[in-house]
């Protein structure tokens, strides 16, 4: 087991380099086996334990793929022979889903077991098996356990989501680019790796419209090839090095990015008194003075991320005055403030709406990552803390961050990862 050690109080100074999305690869990487052929594809986070994952599976069923250099990987389709995906597999992310629709565009069927992930509240998978029947497929769930879906053909529709789900916005589409027809997808999520698999899939030859928007339209064509694509930066890694050169008072050069992706997040910032200066794909973030408050709602893009949610709070909850923060996408996804409470901080959590006493200090603790973004959340309140904190359960951070703390470490932070003992439990007694 692995913890992170931080020693907080430094401000952030310097420049950081932005990974690719996290979130983009997860649906762009299980899009490749759409074709048989060879896709390249470039910004991949390599090092992140849920794209280690994905290319684990692809192996399983066939794929060969290779490491180009540290961010570039090659998938070869051509041999891809298998469509059932097992709990093994697909236990430790929810992205695993995303073999469903991939599986089922290339054979017709697939049979995959139900995805895991971060715990945020239900997950349900209704608007995807919605959108796989409006496409001729029969999809039955054994025991909540294994999807099974299967089409004699695919036949584009229009299909309205009554949730915006990215999730189900993804996979109707991976399942009806070769469909028959046209199939049209209205209340359709509009993040950023929505409009990056499409680009990926019109590289392959797909005909995609409207990505990006909330009606994706999107006709079938026969087949597809092999291309070279390069994945865009992740908007949310980047939000949290913003946020916490913020919280430290620092002065950090972001680079690597889409501003046009980080608005909402900026604005956020400068409400709260940061100073945000955008370049043509990097981003400066100041802090000199203590936050002010601000309210919070989570939506879907372009809103206020969830993602950044957890991050955001840490700061606000050392703002001078109270700030309101409603989650309206995830219904238990603020169990992270249980931690910063350990730290200092005063939340009063009501349903899916926290309120945020600003403190003046937060105080290093040991505190634990509840879920990826919770983790990382811990890892700001540790920087702009005053002395030691300990993050334990880091694999969640692991998911999603890269290269964690070289990145901080080379902004001045003191951080380091630790290899600890498990607790000492009644069973080891013997
Ligand atoms: N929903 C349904 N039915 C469905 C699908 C979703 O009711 O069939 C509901 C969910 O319960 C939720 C809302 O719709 O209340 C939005 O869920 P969505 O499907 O958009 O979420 P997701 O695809 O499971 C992705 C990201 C999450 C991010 C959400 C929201 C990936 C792999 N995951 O999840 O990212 O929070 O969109 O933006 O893209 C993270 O990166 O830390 C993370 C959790």
């Amino acid at each position: 087991m692995e913890k992170f050690v931080i020693v907080g109080g430094t401000p952030l100074n310097g420049e950081v380099t932005v990974s690719g999305a996290k979130n983009a690869a997860l649906a762009i990487i299980p899009a490749a086996i759409l074709c048989r052929d060879v896709c390249r594809i470039e910004n991949v986070p390599t090092t992140i334990s849920d794209v280690s994952f994905m290319i684990k599976t692809l192996r399983h069923i066939g794929a060969g793929v290779k490491l180009i250099d540290k961010s570039t990987i090659e998938i070869d389709s051509r041999h891809v022979s298998s469509y059932v995906i097992s709990h093994d597999m697909t236990k430790y992310l929810r992205a695993s889903y995303y073999f469903i629709g991939a599986l089922l565009g290339r054979f017709h069927k697939a049979s995959v077991a139900m995805p895991g992930g971060c715990y945020l509240g239900p997950r349900p998978i209704d608007q995807h098996i919605k959108g796989f029947e409006a496409l001729g497929a029969k999809v039955t769930v054994e025991d909540n356990a294994i999807v099974e879906a299967v089409a004699d053909e695919l036949v584009g529709s229009p299909i309205y989501l009554d949730v915006v789900s990215v999730g189900a916005t993804v996979n109707i589409m991976l399942a009806c680019v070769m469909a028959d027809g046209l199939t049209v997808i209205e209340n359709a999520a509009k993040e950023p790796h929505i409009v990056d698999l499409a680009n990926f899939l019109n590289s392959m030859g797909a005909d995609i419209r409207g990505a990006g928007t909330d009606v994706i339209k999107i006709r079938g064509v026969g087949s597809l090839h092999g291309c070279t694509y390069s994945i865009i930066p992740d908007q949310i890694e980047a939000g949290t090095f913003m946020v916490a050169a913020a919280a430290t008072r620092g002065n950090v050069l972001v680079k690597n990015v889409i501003p046009k992706h980080l608005e909402s997040i900026s604005s956020k910032l400068i409400e709260c008194g940061a100073n945000v200066e955008e370049y043509d794909d990097s981003v400066r973030v100041s802090m000199d003075c203590r936050p002010g408050k601000c309210n919070i709602k989570t939506m879907p893009h372009p809103g206020f991320p969830t993602d950044m949610q957890p991050q955001m709070s840490v700061l606000l909850s050392i703002a001078d005055g109270t700030s309101i923060v409603s989650e309206s996408i995830w219904s238990n996804r603020f169990r992270y403030t249980e931690q910063l409470s350990r730290m200092g901080a005063s939340i009063t959590v009501d349903g899916q709406i926290a309120v945020i006493h600003g403190v003046d200090c937060l105080k290093g603790a040991p505190v634990k990552a509840d879920d990826l973004r919770a983790g990382a959340a811990m890892i700001i309140a540790g920087l702009a803390a005053t002395g030691k904190t300990e993050i334990e359960d880091i694999l969640y951070i692991d998911r999603g961050y890269e290269h964690v703390v070289e990145k901080f470490g080379n902004l001045g932070a003191d951080i380091k990862r630790v290899y600890c003992v498990e607790p000492f439990s009644v069973s080891d007694a013997g």
